[in-house]
């Protein structure tokens, strides 16, 4: 989100207040591309290759006679421009007289909140199309829901196709009433309709004689006169900083944009997350110093002392200076095919800076079509949910609704890269200067050297029947008879007391490798060598345990059995039940198994006993100097 909002605002220095961002919800049923095809026709701001283009187009493919078909201009358009941008908004510019406009246009199928999102991240005011037709569906209340959560205050219902009622008052004010009680309810303060047809241009530029029961704005005018004040430019004074200029030895600024607030030259302003006081000596920008600078604008800061400055930095006024936290509790809007998982770690994304990111379970989700807070235990493509979250790094924040910049982040998977969702920050739940971490005398090293040996952990991972157990306990025996001070973590075992509310789910296992990483890491500390036999199929949680100790102080064993003699084992009878349907989620069958890429050890049980198994993890133990010589 953070990102598109820097997207756009980088590439043109338009001001303020003289330009209105809007997003368009609505699918090409409502007659969406032909509204957008309207609007920028009959504000003339084609390109006349464009126009020509279309007349040959619509007579050719046209649904609409000899008369322009507008849906196939946007079609055409978007078709262009999705093949240099990665994200499926398409953001259009248009003028009128009185207005310069942005409008982001969001296709309207399956993976719509993620487009929703990135549109709705940097508009003032969204336009809602529905088919009046058919009334108030599903999609209006989601597309409304969406809109209200990501802080746009400005709404208007375009009532379409009214030709196709017959211009109807009584459909139009049913329509009305309905949707102001429902965007009312969603705290949506301005809410207008406007009976439109897109195909007939009635009420979109011109004013229709179809309707003279309607005597309020039409859809051009009204977003000619949005108020654009977001409430941004209130406030204490925030800049984000984008990039530290620093050409020579004599120059040393912080470029960034104002993000909130008023910035004043001679202010005071702190430093964050770092906390550093200083004072604004200078505000630079292309056309020469300014007195002060307000939210929207990008500028040079020069500060009166030598402060540690650097790209994600927030500069905020002294007397009333942003948060800084590192738990927050956050409307968390989901964008991936692959659910999220809670106890996993993520990346997120604030404004410049990236941190490890996790979320606990969701306190809730919500259904957009109801409002209705209902129970999850992950979040899907597409859900929304509210949830606690854990950032490594405290980062400097407002709430979303107080400041959408600041308020606002993206989450990455680690291993892709891919953005997956988006969050909006309600409130910190921990400030991290009330928790320090506690330094003890008697630390790990102490307890090793007593010991005789490195603490370290062994992490065996395998399909179930692999022979991961009968091999760690081998090897705890051998370590044992040396008098190495051990101890085995089993899945099986420990799913009987600590894990035993956790199944065989995705969600389920995270957590259930979490909290065994966890407990490895602090068995460590106790000075042990830890034996670990979890199935453990996922890449991301091991990588966690492995991240959570030192290096040299963590050994994977992939304990590698293929399937079909894991499955001719099984020792336990589960294969057979899960073949014949009686045990669902079952690893290698119906859950997947990601196979190590970086393990120390591999044993390939097909060709060697377990005995010469657990030789070959001893061999390695030694060679990373757990044992011997500490
Ligand atoms: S893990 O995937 O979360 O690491 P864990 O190692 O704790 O799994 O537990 C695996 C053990 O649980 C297996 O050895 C098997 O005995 C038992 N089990 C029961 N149901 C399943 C299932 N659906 N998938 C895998 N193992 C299961």
């Amino acid at each position: 989100m953070t990102q598109a909002i820097t997207e756009v605002r980088d590439g043109e220095d338009v001001e303020h207040a003289d330009l209105l961002r809007f997003i368009t919800c609505g699918s090409v049923d409502d007659g969406k591309s032909t509204l957008i095809g309207r609007l920028l026709y009959e504000s003339k701001l084609l390109y006349s290759d464009q126009l020509a283009a279309l007349t040959a187009d619509s007579k050719r493919h046209g649904t609409r006679g000899a008369d322009l078909d507008f849906a196939l201009l946007v079609d055409g358009l978007a078709a262009e421009r999705e093949q240099g941008i990665t994200i499926d908004v398409a953001h259009r510019f248009f003028a009128t007289e009185r207005r310069r406009f942005i409008v982001a246009d969001t296709p309207g199928h399956e993976q719509y909140t993620r487009n929703m999102v990135t549109g709705a991240s940097t508009a003032d005011a969204a336009v809602i199309l529905l088919d009046a037709r058919k009334g108030l569906l599903t999609q209006t209340r989601r597309h409304t829901h969406v809109v209200a959560l990501l802080g746009i205050r400005h709404v208007v219902l375009a009532v379409n196709k009214l030709d196709l009622v017959g211009y109807s008052k009584a459909v139009f004010d049913e329509i009305s009433a309905e949707y102001r009680a429902f965007a009312a309810a969603l705290g949506i303060g301005d809410v207008a309709c406007i009976p439109v047809s897109a195909v007939e241009g009635a009420n979109v530029v011109a004013r229709s004689e179809r309707t003279p029961w309607y005597e309020g704005p039409t859809l051009v005018e009204w977003l000619e006169s949005v108020e654009v004040d977001d409430g941004a430019s209130t406030g204490p004074a925030r800049l984000l900083v984008q990039w530290v200029n620093r050409p020579d030895d004599t120059f040393r600024g912080f470029s960034g944009r104002v993000v909130r607030g008023t910035l004043r030259r001679g202010e005071r302003v702190r430093v964050l997350p770092g906390g550093h006081e200083s004072t604004v000596e200078r505000i630079v920008t292309m056309d020469g110093d300014r007195e002060q600078a307000v939210s929207g604008h990008s500028v040079t800061v020069v500060l009166a002392d030598e402060v540690d400055v650097s790209r994600g930095s927030v500069l905020a006024a002294l007397e009333a200076p942003a948060e800084v936290a590192d738990a927050f509790q956050a409307h968390l809007v989901w964008m991936d095919e692959h659910e999220m998982l809670p106890g996993r770690r993520y990346l997120a994304k604030f404004g410049a800076r990236t941190t490890g990111f996790t979320a606990e379970h969701p306190k809730y989700r919500i259904d957009v079509d109801t409002q209705a807070h209902l129970p999850a235990k992950t979040v899907r493509l597409n859900e929304i949910c509210v949830a606690n979250l854990h950032i490594d790094r405290p980062v400097a924040f407002e709430p979303y609704r107080a400041c959408r910049d600041l308020g606002s982040f993206i989450v990455l998977d680690p291993l892709s890269n891919r953005t997956v969702g988006a969050g909006m920050i309600d409130f910190a739940t921990r400030r991290t200067a009330n928790l320090r971490w506690q330094a003890l005398t008697v630390d790990k090293r102490a307890r090793g050297v007593r010991n005789g040996h490195r603490p370290c952990v062994v992490w065996f991972t395998g399909l179930s029947g692999a022979g991961k157990s009968t091999i760690a306990d081998l090897v705890e025996k051998a370590l044992h008879a040396e008098g190495a001070h051990t101890f085995l973590l089993d899945g099986d075992n420990v799913r009987h007391g600590l894990n035993s509310d956790l199944g065989f789910t995705d969600a389920d296992r995270v957590e259930n490798i979490r909290r065994i990483a966890e407990v490895s890491a602090l068995m460590v500390d106790a000075g042990l060598i830890v034996l670990v036999s979890f199935i453990s199929p996922f890449r991301a949680e091991r990588a966690l345990a492995r991240s959570l100790v030192e290096s040299g102080e963590f050994c994977e064993v992939h304990v590698d059995t293929p399937l079909e003699v894991a499955e001719r084992r099984d020792p336990k009878g589960l294969y057979a039940k899960a073949r014949r349907g009686e045990l669902a989620n079952f690893t290698g069958i119906d859950s997947p198994y990601e196979v190590p890429r970086d393990a120390e050890v591999r044993l390939d049980t097909t060709a060697m006993s377990a005995e010469q198994a657990a030789e070959a993890v001893l061999a390695k133990l030694r060679e990373m100097r757990v044992l011997g010589n500490y």
